[in-house]
């Protein structure tokens, strides 16, 4: 198949692109190459043309004789700013909503959507008298007070962390969420519009080989390893027990190569979104991950500072079973063998 990639220079876009390739589809990748991402200056690597989405008269071109769009551009980050929603707004929102119209005036109708589980907001909680319950947001008070952990709301006992799946309610809350819950909405009324068929592909926190280096918009994963390839130990917040779902960037690249082939084998009618979790499966804690990386390296032991950052959820983690099921996807790297490996492997130069 022939395969429009955006963001094809970036952490992930890149990994996608060769995954595709190995695959025997043939690849048009696009990067805008934006100084967040990428040091200024740094041309577009071999085979990816330089191309903002927000602002073209190209896509149309571009799109003549495209099968799949596989859209991983995004302006990524913790958007705890209000000052950074126009950013936000216009790299993710603007820049899909013109994706999608080009797409749909030259008849592409498959969209593979990079999307993540910050749309989910809070994870999902059981208490262990009252069962599944809804959460309350922690307040500034509760953290510094260190009170991590979510209070059960009606006896106040702390909840338990519990798998996330698909049909969670979305509550984003961060502007870097907003943005990817809005373009899962765009999406998701183009695929009825178009019509056209449309997998999102929820990513949980991604890591591995040339992740970008400690930037305001690195994940946890590049700021420990950062550290320690500094001689700093890694600054653990909370009490570390926090939970995320690790999973490798050669994982995230399969999803998307089998999204795509979904996407395509199936009708255009109008009917097609599907949101999917991309996950390890594996659960992991925050001071897990800096142990492994600290082992990985022979670096100075981590640090449990008791810190916080007041748009963090308490836990995030995913139950994997939809996407095994739809699209035949099971995550091939555990978060300790891949977080291990990380620990020295190349990243991509800071910005
Ligand atoms: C991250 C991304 C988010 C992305 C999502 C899914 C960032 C900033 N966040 O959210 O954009 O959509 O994964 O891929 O890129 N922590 C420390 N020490 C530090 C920094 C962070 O202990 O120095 C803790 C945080 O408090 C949090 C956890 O590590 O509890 C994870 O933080 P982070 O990597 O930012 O990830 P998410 O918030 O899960």
């Amino acid at each position: 198949m022939r395969v429009l990639v955006t963001g094809a220079a970036g952490f992930i876009g890149s990994a996608v692109c060769q995954e595709l390739g190995a695959r025997g589809h043939r690849v048009v990748g696009l990067d805008a190459m934006i100084p967040q991402a990428h040091p200024r200056g740094t041309a577009a690597p071999e085979g990816v043309r330089r191309v903002d989405l927000r602002d073209t008269e190209e896509l149309g071109a571009l799109l003549r004789d495209i099968d799949v769009v596989c859209h991983q551009a995004a302006m990524v980050g913790a958007g705890s700013s209000p000052a950074d929603m126009p950013m936000y707004a216009a790299h993710n929102d603007l820049a899909t909503a013109r994706l999608l119209a080009a797409m749909a005036s030259v008849g592409v109708d498959r969209l593979v959507l990079a999307s993540s589980m910050v749309v989910y907001g809070e994870g999902r909680y059981r208490c262990p008298e009252h069962g599944d319950v809804d959460p309350v947001a922690r307040t500034t008070a509760d953290l510094r007070a260190g009170r991590f952990d979510l209070p059960c709301p009606d006896c106040g006992t702390p909840l338990d962390w519990a798998l996330v799946d698909e049909g969670a309610r979305l509550r984003p809350r961060t502007s870097y969420a907003a943005s990817k819950l809005a373009q899962e909405q765009f999406a998701n009324a183009w695929a009825g519009q178009a019509p056209g068929r449309v997998v999102a592909l929820r990513y949980h926190n991604v890591y591995g080989p040339m992740m970008p280096r400690d930037t305001p918009y690195s994940g946890v994963a590049a700021i420990f390893r950062s550290a320690l390839e500094g001689g700093e130990p890694p600054r653990v917040f909370e009490d570390g027990r926090q939970m995320r779902d690790f999973v490798h960037v050669s994982d995230v690249a399969r999803a998307n190569v089998l999204a795509v082939e979904r996407v395509a084998s199936r009708p255009a009618d109008g009917g097609g979104f599907e949101g999917l979790n991309v996950c390890s499966g594996a659960p992991i804690s925050i001071a897990e991950v800096a142990g492994l990386l600290c082992a990985g390296l022979s670096g100075p032991a981590p640090v449990v500072t008791g810190e916080f950052r007041s748009g963090d959820v308490r836990h995030v983690v995913a139950s994997p079973a939809r996407t095994a099921d739809v699209l035949g996807f099971v995550a091939e790297v555990p978060p300790d063998r891949g977080l291990r490996e990380f620990s020295t492997a190349p990243l991509r130069p800071a910005s």
